[in-house]
């Protein structure tokens, strides 16, 4: 999930302590966190007016995605398809996708769309429940791969998705990238949730609405290629942040260099 800045106070904002600060930090807000599926279900009648891509960013990253996929007809894993906001987009495009998620309710929501896909309800960092070679792309949109729980399961994944897709096969992921962890310097105001710190390289996002918290590990680009090879050949650019009005240019300034940023693993 990429984060609702905008709805967040930092802990720097609210006078909280930040790692360094406080040495019981991060040993209570572990306790504090909930699973990646406990998170989602909690969040997953929201997630779609308080979470998702508004529909113009939608339609400007798919655009780039769809650019860079196989061309249809392919067979696509969208990783973490939550409600399903990628599949209008591949079907129009004539890819036959297949969704998985770990949660259950993201799941429902996502077998209430019109044009229903394969479901499969599984958990990405385990070994996927599909026969080797059954794909030609894998998506993992909008920071769904924030979560892992150690190192080396981004490498653990990237053996599995390499066992599960064709030669050939493109990944594409959009991961927050370490600046993303930094900005939160930046007081952005209202109280709908609160990040907290937790390492160089990691904190907890707490969703004050769902009381559900979840833990954020965010991979440096070193990490990313060191995970994804030797099977995959990886490109990192960045996703240039579309910036509301309310934002201003100030922030426009201060947040570069780019908070998000486009993974593109081609299968060697
Ligand atoms: C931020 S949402 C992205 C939803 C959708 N792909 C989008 O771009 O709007 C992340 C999704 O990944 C799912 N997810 C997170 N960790 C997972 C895991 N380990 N296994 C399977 N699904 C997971 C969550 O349940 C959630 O639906």
């Amino acid at each position: 999930m990429f984060l609702p800045r905008s709805l967040c106070d930092t802990a720097a904002a609210r006078g909280r302590t930040l790692e360094g600060h406080d040495p019981h930090a991060s040993a209570r807000d572990h306790r504090a966190s909930t699973s990646a599926t406990a998170f989602f279900d909690a969040i997953a009648g929201r997630y779609s007016r308080a979470y998702a891509l508004d529909s113009n960013e939608s339609r400007r990253r798919m655009a780039r995605a769809l650019g860079l996929l196989p061309s249809p007809p392919a067979d696509v894993l969208d990783l973490g398809v939550g409600p399903g906001r990628e599949i209008p987009f591949l079907l129009d495009q004539g890819y036959a996708p297949v969704g998985l998620d770990s949660s259950k309710a993201m799941l429902e929501h996502c077998a209430r769309r019109a044009r229903p896909i394969p479901l499969v309800q599984a958990d990405f960092w385990q070994p996927l429940p599909f026969e080797d070679r059954s794909f030609d792309g894998v998506l993992a949109l909008h920071g769904t791969l924030a979560h892992s729980s150690d190192a080396g399961a981004l490498e653990r994944l990237s053996f599995e998705l390499a066992r599960v897709t064709r030669p050939g096969a493109v990944w594409l992921s959009e991961v927050p990238s370490p600046a993303w962890l930094d900005s939160f310097d930046i007081d952005f105001g209202s109280s709908d949730c609160v990040i907290r710190r937790t390492g160089t390289q990691a904190c907890e996002y707490e969703d004050r609405i769902a009381s559900a918290s979840i833990h954020v590990r965010i991979p440096s680009a070193d990490d990313w290629r060191g995970a994804l090879a030797p099977l995959w050949t990886v490109e990192i650019e960045n996703i240039e942040p579309q910036l509301g009005a309310a934002h201003g240019i100030e922030l426009a300034e201060a947040i570069r260099p780019a908070i998000e940023w486009r993974l593109i693993a081609r299968r060697r």
